[in-house]
């Protein structure tokens, strides 16, 4: 095969398959009791050699994402929390520090250019992988502030283990005196936009 034939099978193609594997990659739904939205795919996605050799990124649009609401997307086989945090969530998040285990994240993981309460490049959107840091369930999205089984007035929202009862704080950060040890995991995000959130490509931080 010659350099150019290749070329043209590989135009000709690549679209269709990019779109079907997107698609398949990427999928949205709503828990906790707050409707999902619909992650549509955008356009078409040409991954770096390094994103590639890391595993395929997934690219979401976030632009129907409203304040207080959150979405799972898929990557990698883990399930990652998109959650739009409202000003008084954000706000709420450093008076928590004194109940939590790792409230700056030492011994928690996630990438270098993540730091501070939100551990968010934008303050805006938590963006965690959904995996319990004790045994692996789902935490539960808990927004309701004052929840009377999460601690009344002391629960600010945030995520709820239902398999042993740890708790997480609207950054995934975990509370003292539960089982789980670590902060819920932080994988590797960039925007490519004000509405395109990349997920499994780092961010570039000046
Ligand atoms: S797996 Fe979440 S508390 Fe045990």
């Amino acid at each position: 095969m010659t350099d150019n034939a290749h070329t043209h099978e590989d135009t000709a193609d690549s679209s269709q398959t990019r779109r079907r594997f997107l698609t398949a990659a990427t999928s949205a739904v709503g828990i906790g009791g707050v409707a999902g939205v619909a992650v549509p795919f955008l356009g078409s996605w040409n991954p770096s050699e390094k994103a590639k050799a890391a595993g395929a990124p997934v690219r979401a649009d976030i632009s129907k994402l409203e304040p207080g609401q959150m979405v799972v997307i898929e990557w990698r086989g883990k399930p990652v929390y998109v959650l739009r945090r409202t000003p008084e969530q954000v706000a709420g998040l450093a008076s928590l520090n004194d109940d939590l285990k790792d409230p700056e994240s030492q011994s928690s993981a996630q990438p270098d250019y993540i730091a501070g309460d939100g551990r968010a490049l934008n303050e805006e959107y938590l963006v965690i992988v959904g995996l319990c840091t004790h045994l692996g369930c789902a935490p539960k999205f808990r927004p309701e502030v004052g929840a009377a089984d999460l601690g009344g007035d002391e629960w600010l929202g945030g995520f709820f283990c239902p398999c042993h009862g740890s708790k997480f704080d609207l950054a995934g950060r975990v509370y003292k005196g539960v089982p789980a040890s670590a902060n819920l995991e932080i994988p590797p995000y960039t925007f490519e936009n004000d509405t395109v959130l990349v997920i499994g490509v780092d961010a570039e931080v000046a």
